[in-house]
């Protein structure tokens, strides 16, 4: 039988087990601490759905000048041409001169990540990377390359693995994909 999760009013189906995600997330690892090994990276992590991958990734990192920050992206609704303002919360790591990794729950639109890449820019780093643990191709309207990439997902709402749903599902160890 399918496992399944409710999370308020939502039946989930569990769609990708742990021991696969974990499987990426070296992959990812791997990757990172071949192509970052001179650079002493900053990472930049976006909380608060990048909270377990962060963990999870960083254990794997073992590129010497590591180090780790945390920002928020706060969004409300309002008068930009998108109709959405963002404002980036809780950057206070100098970014200038640094080869930054942002690491990401999941990439969906690319908005999120197209506001972060350009405050980042004035921000004079030496080089901005995107690590994301999940992405979904078919969503993504803006021009942007996720250079470390873990799973592909189908374009469905997912939860687990640091991602909610109305603030509940983030604890789960698997991801889920809304049934109903
Ligand atoms: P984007 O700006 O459209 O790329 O969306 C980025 C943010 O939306 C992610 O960092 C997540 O916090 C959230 N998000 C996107 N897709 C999902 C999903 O399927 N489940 C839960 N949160 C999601
Ligand atoms: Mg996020």
């Amino acid at each position: 039988m399918d496992k399944t999760v409710k999370l308020h009013d939502k039946t989930f189906r569990l769609c990708i087990e742990a021991e696969e995600i974990d499987r990426a997330v070296r992959r990812v690892a791997r990757e990172i601490n071949r192509e970052m090994a001179n650079e002493r990276p900053l990472f930049l992590s976006v909380l608060n759905g990048a909270f377990m991958f962060t963990s999870d990734l960083l254990k794997e990192i073992t590129v010497e000048g590591t180090t780790v920050a945390f920002v928020r992206l706060a969004s409300y609704a309002g008068l930009s041409p998108t109709g959405e303002v963002k404002e980036l919360l809780g950057l206070t790591e100098g970014i200038a001169g640094r080869s930054v990794v942002i690491v990401e729950d999941i990439v969906d639109t690319g908005s999120s990540l197209a506001y972060l890449l350009k405050v980042l820019e004035g921000h004079r780093p030496r080089r901005v990377k995107i690590a994301a643990l999940f992405y979904k191709p078919a969503a993504l309207t803006r021009d942007i390359t996720v250079d470390y990439a873990g799973i592909a997902l189908e374009n469905d709402f997912v939860v687990g693995r640091g991602l909610d749903y109305d603030g509940l599902g983030r604890n789960l160890p698997d991801l889920y994909t809304l049934v109903s």
